[in-house]
Formats: structure tokens, sequence, C-alpha cells
């Protein structure tokens, strides 16, 4: 497999950062059907093994699952702040959904699941995300099979085409920025750039 150039300053700001839980939080943008931007929080669930896909858990009843079937497109913004650095990645998302027919992301959904906390499971359990909170809502507190994911668990995985990371540190800020590119042969390669900050 080949490691994108990014993963290394990537790994060094996980690293130095380790210390800050908020550290793997990270902000995801889409784009809904009107064209407007929409944006939430998640959590970083590391990399799909063999890629460069970052791994994001959500439930299949999310709006953003709406907006990324209308538009694949994303971009992560992900602040370190011990380092001060930035990193903006951008590209494709793929949802990860019980009947998608990939044996490798199955495999990696049903790992993702077993790995998630009891109360993390049991938030797929409870009522219809985004939509009017009633007396028949529930939000039960007890775990569902940790073996087996509920057919609303979504992986989401965002395979990134460029990246965009900013320095803070030193004077002036450093700025460089990650290009995918497909050579003639259709293999992908990966051109940096120094920016002005
Ligand atoms: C610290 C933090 C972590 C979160 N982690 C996740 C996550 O890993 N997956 C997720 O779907 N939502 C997560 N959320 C909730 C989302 O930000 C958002 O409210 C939810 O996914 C619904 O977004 P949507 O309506 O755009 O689909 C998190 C929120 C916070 C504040």
């Amino acid at each position: 497999m080949y490691l994108a150039p990014w993963r290394s300053p990537l790994a060094l700001a996980l690293h130095r950062n380790r210390s800050l839980v908020y550290a793997r939080y990270l902000q995801l943008a889409t784009v809904n059907a009107n064209g407007a931007p929409a944006n939430r929080t998640l959590v970083f669930r590391g990399f799909l093994e063999g890629s460069n896909h970052l791994m994001f858990v959500t439930d299949a009843r999310s709006e953003k699952t709406l907006q990324i079937a209308h538009n694949p497109q994303g971009e992560v913004c992900w602040y370190f702040p011990k380092t001060r650095e930035q990193f903006r990645i951008a590209g494709l998302l793929h949802l990860v959904d019980h009947d998608r027919e990939n044996l490798a992301w199955q495999s990696s959904r049903r790992a993702t699941w077993q790995a998630l906390s009891d109360p993390a499971r049991a938030q797929f359990t409870w009522s219809h995300p985004g939509q009017p909170r009633t007396t028949e809502s529930t939000f039960s507190r007890s775990a569902p099979d940790p073996s087996e994911p509920l057919p609303n668990f979504c992986l989401l995985l965002l395979e990134p085409l460029s990246v965009d990371h900013l320095e803070l540190r030193g004077d002036p800020h450093n700025r460089c920025r990650y290009f995918c590119q497909n050579n003639q042969d259709n293999d992908r390669h990966w051109l940096i750039q120094a920016m002005n900050p």
C-alpha cells in the first residue's frame, strides 16, 4: 500500500496531541441538495486498513447520509491545539451501510462496531436522529449485540484527494498542499507544493 506523504505529518500531530481527547474530534463539511454547506463534528476512528481512507461512524438515518448520496464530496477541518496546526482534507465520501457490497469494507464496519463502547452502540437504538422529539421518542441505555452491527450503523470513509496542512508555529507560518493525481497507468501519486501561508 502506498502511504500518502501527508500521513507522516498527520501521524506526528496525532502523536504529539495524544493527551488531548478532543484532538480526535474534527469537523466534516458536506453539501446539501440546495448546494448549501452542512457541517458537523465527528470522531476520527483511524484509517481503513491498507488504505489512506479516514474512518468515521454514523447513523444511516442522519441527514449527512442523504447529502453524501446526492454529492459525495466532503472536507474535514482538523485542528491540533497543542502543536497549533490545521489539516484540511478534501475528497470523496463512501458510506458503508449494511447492504454495501464490499467485503473488506463490511468487515471493517463489523470490526468498528465491535470496538465501540456499550453507550456508543446504544445510541444506534435511539429514535430517529434529527426528527422532532415527542413522548414516543425512546433513548435506551441498554446496549445492543456487540458482535453484529445494527442495520442503521454505518462506517463512513473519506478518500482524500487533496490535503492542506497549515502550521502556526514558526514565523512565518508554514503551509503545504498535497494533491492526488492519476498517471497514465491510472496509478495514484501525490504532488507536494509549499504555499504562502
Ligand atoms: C464531540 C462530538 C463528537 C461527535 N461524534 C460523532 C460521530 O462520530 N458520528 C456522528 O455521526 N455524529 C457525531 N456527533 C454528532 C454530529 O456532530 C451531528 O450532530 C450528528 O451526526 C447529526 O449530523 P447531521 O444531521 O449533519 O447528519 C458528534 C458531536 C460532537 C459534539
